[in-house]
């Protein structure tokens, strides 16, 4: 059995850690978790939102809830539209579905839309605002 005694080429020991770190690089966006967004351009507006908004909400299809309701399809439904989601009296109240503009303003100050939020979050740079906009309108749907 000579195989068993041959030494791995030094060479093979880089490509060793060439795949580790290309491991960890990848682990570092959870792709599948962020619902398929996997352009790399994109990649900042997704760590936004994970940063801003993840502890609270999923967005992939099918994603439970957690302290705040699933987004995925946000744009395809009426504010305070997803069923089984115990909503503030002021979501509920909504007629509206939700555009690009409303829910800027609602990520400044959720109270513009409801006086009960629960939604305890709100952001004042509207430039994080706009990032994590652009990246709900392609990763919600
Ligand atoms: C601390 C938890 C928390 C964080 C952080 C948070 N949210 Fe929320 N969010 C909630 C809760 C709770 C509600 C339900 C609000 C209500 O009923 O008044 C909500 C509601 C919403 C809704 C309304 C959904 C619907 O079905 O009408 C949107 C849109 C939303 N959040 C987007 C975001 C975005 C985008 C971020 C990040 C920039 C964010 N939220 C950060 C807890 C959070």
């Amino acid at each position: 059995m000579m195989g068993a005694r041959r030494n791995p080429s030094p060479g093979c020991y880089f490509l060793f850690l060439g795949e580790l770190l290309l491991a960890a690089v990848l682990s570092a966006v959870p792709l599948g978790v962020l619902g398929g967004y996997a352009s790399e351009a994109r990649a900042e507006e997704a760590a936004l939102f994970k940063q801003h908004c993840m502890a609270c909400h999923t967005v992939e299809k099918g994603g439970g809830r957690r302290q705040g309701p699933n987004l995925w399809g946000l744009f395809e439904r009426p504010i305070g539209g997803l069923p089984g989601f115990a909503y503030s009296e002021g979501l509920k109240a909504e007629q509206r579905h939700w555009t690009p503009a409303l829910l800027d303003r609602y990520l400044e100050d959720p109270k513009t839309l409801s006086q009960d939020s629960y939604m305890m979050y709100s952001q004042a740079d509207p430039e994080i605002r706009r990032r994590i906009i652009l990246f709900l309108e392609t990763a919600s749907r």
